[in-house]
């Protein structure tokens, strides 16, 4: 069989025959045909808008793969810094890289005075800390001239350390504004995650729990990349006009914010809750299949299996509460998912719990305030974001994104002036 497609334009009979590679085949066969010829292909569904060698995705069988290796693997043996350098520079720092990148990052933790002052002293009291710290990257940017200079490869690399080490601190930042809490400073004594327990809990007499630590890091790599997701697409159309990456990492955490994405886990807990009780837990789903909204933390669009991040933090849950105890949504969810796995209407549409699914019940009980979820998320996607931009300004194939569109709006017509309308 050939790896070929044919495709005739029945209007002209004209053919083009292009290769099919790893299932893919060039939209410039389209263009052979008729160069005002496009595809209507809303949200992406069949559209692969660049080759990336970062993250292999199959949702079928539920594998992810950073840069080759299975996610569980990662998740057992690695901590998140060298996840970090494995998205960003396609392989596992051997111990010196490890130690140079674990010291630069550290490094790089503290944020401009005027960051934790003038700037978050701006914000409402009840601010919504995902605003503030979608807000807080963009103007995180206007301290760093150099950051415009993005085909300097030095510059690129120092973006890239001030990003993923002052996200943690940022999004302490805006706990501690949301909550009337001094700021701590950083503590580069400590890991990455127990810096940013710290940054967080700190008051008096605190020491991070080594379990608690270790669970952070896990779901750290588990958040740290999946491929070309919503905020990651953001990122890349973003970059794409060669804004700096600041503003474009602005642009990817925004996306992140909707709860059809990183806001889920929020959506899940609030849903818990509001289900309430387990006898509950049947009518919920009854009204979910009737289309009164959706089961929160289920279905995706690439995974028609569980998602292996989803396993993963199912069991990191139990080992956090067995330092915390159990957090009594925990129950509810339990049932909610074996009532769901066993019913057709989830069964046939192949929706199994994802990412969001449990991450919230670990993070209600190391005591995060639902409003701060979404952030936890984004401070691991740093790394996968810096990622992508770093793989978009070095291909060749890429340009400024503009996709075309189908028009749909009146033909063209004549003004009339106010009085006559
Ligand atoms: N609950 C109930 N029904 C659902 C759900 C759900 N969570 N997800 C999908 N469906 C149904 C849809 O109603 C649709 O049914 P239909 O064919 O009868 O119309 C079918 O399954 C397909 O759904 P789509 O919306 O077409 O799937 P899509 O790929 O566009 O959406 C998404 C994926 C947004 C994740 C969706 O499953 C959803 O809304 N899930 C809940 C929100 C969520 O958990 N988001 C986090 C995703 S993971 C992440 O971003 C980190």
């Amino acid at each position: 069989m050939p790896d070929t497609i044919t495709i005739t334009d029945d209007r002209t009979g004209k053919t083009v025959t292009v290769p099919i590679t790893d299932g893919v085949f060039p939209s410039s066969a389209l263009r052979e045909l008729d160069k005002n010829l496009f595809i209507y292909d809303p949200a992406f569904l069949s559209t692969a808008a660049c080759r990336s060698a970062i993250t292999y995705l199959d949702g079928d069988n539920g594998v992810l793969h950073y840069r080759g290796y299975p996610i569980e693997q990662l998740a057992e043996h690695s901590t998140y810094l060298e996840v970090a350098y494995l998205l960003l520079y396609g392989d596992l720092p051997n111990e010196s890289q490890l130690k140079t990148w674990s010291y630069e990052v550290t490094h790089h933790t503290f944020i401009h005075e005027n960051m934790r002052k003038r700037f978050v002293d701006g914000f409402h009291y009840d601010a919504h800390p995902m605003g503030m710290f979608i807000s807080a990257l963009g103007a995180l940017g206007t301290f760093y001239n150099d950051a415009k200079n993005i085909f300097d490869a030095e510059s690129r690399h120092k973006q890239i350390l001030r990003l993923i080490a002052k996200a943690p601190t940022l999004a302490a930042m805006c706990h501690r504004f949301s909550v009337g809490l001094p700021f701590f400073l950083p503590d580069n004594s400590l890991s990455y995650p127990a810096n940013f327990l710290n940054m967080m809990w700190k008051i008096g007499e605190y020491e991070v729990h080594p379990t608690l630590e270790r669970a952070m890091d896990v779901l750290f790599i588990l958040h740290a990349d999946h491929e070309q997701n919503c905020g990651t697409t953001a990122m890349r159309v973003v970059a794409s006009s060669n804004a700096d990456p600041y503003s474009a990492a602005a642009a990817a955490a925004a996306a992140l914010y909707g709860p059809l994405h990183g806001g889920a886990n929020e959506a899940v807990v609030r849903m818990l809750t509001e289900i309430g009780t387990l006898d509950d837990v049947p009518a919920f789903v009854d009204d979910v299949k009737e289309g009164k909204g959706r089961l929160m933390g289920f279905g995706h669009r690439v995974y028609k299996n569980y998602d292996p991040r989803a396993r993963i933090i199912k069991q990191t849950a139990y080992d956090v509460f067995e330092v915390t105890g159990k957090n009594p949504l925990l129950d509810i969810a339990l049932k909610l998912e074996e009532t769901a796995l066993e019913d057709p209407y989830f069964v046939d549409r192949k929706l199994y719990p994802n990412v969001d699914f449990y991450s919230g019940l670990i993070y209600q009980a190391l005591g995060f305030p639902v409003d701060m979820f979404t952030v936890l998320f984004a401070i691991p996607r740093m790394s996968g974001w810096l990622a992508h931009w770093d793989e978009l300004l070095g291909d060749k194939d890429q340009k400024i994104s503009r996709p075309r569109q189908w028009y749909a709006g009146p033909a063209e017509r004549d003004y009339v002036k106010l009085g006559d309308r």
